[in-house]
């Protein structure tokens, strides 16, 4: 056994304003038939005017803290139940402002104190990026207890006009709490696989509004400031990472794909899921999907996904559980555990 970090709290929060397929057909040249069959998805939530990324991970944050505190409470192990973190880490690439980062603000305002915190940016993998960085922060010492937010607002940065992303993505945050504890115990993070490729930079992207656009005189061209995709080649990418990444970490771990109990992967489109899981071997029951009812929400898409499995009796403790991303850089990244016994609340919407 050794020093480890062990996953105690769940939590997870969307804007109240759901936009059905139905709606989006009103404004755009897309149908719902269109959608749910090349995506999977039926609807998204989407966030109100001045309503901002922060805002979704503090409800997230406190119900992760909350879940934390009465899960430590339900096991009666000793650990202080108003026990602070001493770390935040917030994956999101939809920040409140360029800058600084937004997890100072969150922290701030859950009334964590002065703890380190800051923000990390990997697009959809930002979660399983977060995650591990936070669990070496606990392993090295460096952090006792740490709340991993994901979070993004991607219709804050969309083109009203493309019909592609705005039929895809969706707002929300997922969080999580971690503490240090032993590699034996249920929600020990038992190993992490990550990876990038800048090659692929200009496939998920918002052109301007960095420093690359901003040291050119003038003013950014027309839709520069919107997120695009180039759809077909990410399709492509995604299954062949997260199938690469999942399979290199099984291997590290020592489980076969058949002893996982569940993947619960960044949820981009059923079709992606579903080609991962024939990549892996694995059969429908093992791949856990929400994305019908929250579509893809970036950086919270895995906590996300994660609480609804929970709370819908899908993912048991002890369950042997994968998580895997892919997102923008490109980035991708994989994560194993087995599901601890947790008290999470009902679900915040
Ligand atoms: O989260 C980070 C990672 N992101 C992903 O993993 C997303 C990966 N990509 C995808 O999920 C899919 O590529 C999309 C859902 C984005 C697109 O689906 P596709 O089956 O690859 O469609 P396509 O891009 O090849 O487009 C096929 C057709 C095109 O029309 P034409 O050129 O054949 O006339 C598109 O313009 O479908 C059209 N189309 C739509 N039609 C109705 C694209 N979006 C829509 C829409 N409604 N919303």
């Amino acid at each position: 056994m050794s020093r480890a970090a062990v996953l105690c709290g769940l939590g997870g929060s969307l804007p109240e304003r759901i936009v059905s397929n139905e709606e989006l057909a009103e404004q755009l040249d897309t149908s719902d038939r269109w959608i749910r069959t090349r995506t999977g998805i039926g609807q998204r939530h989407v966030v109100a005017p001045g309503q901002s990324t922060s805002d979704l991970a503090v409800a997230a944050g406190a119900q992760a803290l909350a879940s934390a505190r009465a899960t430590a409470g339900q096991a009666d192990d000793g650990v202080d139940l108003v026990d602070p973190v001493d770390l935040v880490v917030l994956a999101t690439s939809t920040p409140d402002r360029p800058c600084p980062a937004t997890a100072p603000d969150v922290a701030h305002r859950l009334g964590l104190g002065p703890v380190p915190s800051f923000d990390v940016s990997a697009v959809c993998t930002g979660f399983v990026y977060a995650l591990a960085t936070a669990a070496s922060m606990i392993t090295a010492g460096i952090a006792g207890r740490a709340l991993v937010i994901g979070a993004d607002t991607f219709s804050t940065i969309l083109d009203p006009a493309d019909r592609t992303t705005r039929a895809i993505f969706g707002d929300g945050a997922g969080a999580v709490v971690l503490r240090a504890g032993d590699s034996g115990e249920p929600g020990a993070l038992l190993g992490f696989d990550l990876g990038s490729d800048g090659s692929g930079a200009d496939l998920i992207t918002v052109r301007a509004g960095g420093s690359r656009q901003r040291s050119v005189p003038g003013p950014a061209a027309e839709g520069e400031e919107f997120f695009t995709m180039d759809g077909r080649p990410v399709f492509t990418r995604a299954v062949l990472d997260m199938s690469r990444s999942s399979q290199s970490l099984l291997e590290r771990v020592g489980w076969s794909a058949a002893e996982v109990d569940k993947v619960v992967a960044h949820q981009a489109n059923i079709r992606i899921l579903n080609a991962v899981g024939e990549q892996l071997g694995l059969e429908e029951k093992q791949i856990v999907a929400n994305l019908d009812r929250v579509g893809n929400t970036v950086a919270a898409s895995i906590p996300l996904a994660l609480r609804d499995a929970v709370a819908g009796g899908e993912l048991q403790p002890g369950h042997r559980v994968l998580l895997t991303g892919f997102g923008g850089g490109l980035t991708w990244g994989s994560a194993a555990l087995v599901w601890p016994e947790l008290e999470t609340g009902r679900p915040h919407r």
